[in-house]
């Protein structure tokens, strides 16, 4: 293996560049050096105007998320020998406005997830403050997975249709109103139905299942979105049902 490793890294700033460039770093390469590595070594030793996000290292606060040779990929958990010789390209997250080199504004995302009230809905409070609700691990293992969710945003990289439908709620939002929508103390799929069961919600989805590829949690939002689907086109026939049989 060498010794060093090229990273070429987009460099832009929106208020003061005509278009991003590309700028070419050479970092030390070591066997347990994540890309997130090499950009701090470049910010600490080489270039302290280079911008990115990151927090924890270790793959739980979702804020590292960049287009590594391509791929939408949180950086602290892709280890820069697997592109030995090298260059590797780092690029901010695709669908995204880029403030500042490598950091992209996510106010999309943010203004959308409360739309689909990603948190327990009780009809019957306060009980909730009084009472505690049981849950068997059945009950557990249906949301289990979607409550993996690190808000990273590589899924919304990823899909092809929020690319070109930026109305779409995306696949991260919709995972998360599954997670609640399965979890057996929530009583708020019907107020979640008319944001999901849209044009802009599961509809939009294509199944192109980049999503579900790009998942560093293994959340599974393509899943999620296919099983709500079939909610809403089940709660859709049954409306035409008597009252009795529905
Ligand atoms: S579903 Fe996966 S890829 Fe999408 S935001 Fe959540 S953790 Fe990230
Ligand atoms: S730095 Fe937190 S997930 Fe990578």
């Amino acid at each position: 293996m060498p010794d060093t490793i090229t990273l070429q890294v987009a460099r832009y700033r929106p208020d003061t560049d005509a278009a991003p460039t590309m700028q070419e770093y050479v970092v030390p390469l070591r066997q347990e050096w994540a890309v997130l590595d090499g950009l701090n070594y470049i910010k600490d030793q080489l270039d302290g105007t280079l911008s990115f996000r990151w927090s924890c290292r270790m793959g739980i606060c979702g804020s590292c998320g960049m287009t590594v040779d391509g791929d939408p990929a949180l950086t602290c958990g892709t280890f820069l020998a697997d592109y030995a010789p090298g260059p590797v390209r780092v690029e901010p997250l695709a669908n995204f406005p880029v403030i500042r080199d490598l950091v992209v504004g996510i106010d999309d995302f943010m203004r959308k997830l409360p739309k689909v009230k990603p948190w327990l809905v009780r009809e019957d409070e306060p009980g909730v403050a009084d009472v505690e609700f049981l849950q068997t691990p059945p009950q557990l293992d249906e949301y289990q997975q979607y409550s993996m969710c690190i808000n990273c945003m590589l899924c919304y990289a990823a899909c092809p249709v929020y690319a070109i439908e930026p109305d779409f709620l995306g696949p991260a939002a919709i995972a998360l109103a599954q997670r609640y929508n399965l979890d057996s103390r929530d009583q708020g799929a019907h107020q979640r139905m008319d944001v999901l069961a849209t044009a802009e919600g599961v509809w939009a989805c294509t199944y192109v299942g980049e999503c579900t590829s790009a998942c560093p949690k293994g959340v599974d939002p393509a899943g999620a979105i296919q099983r709500y689907k079939l909610t809403a086109a089940t709660r859709t026939l049954r409306s035409f049902l008597p009252r009795g049989e529905r």
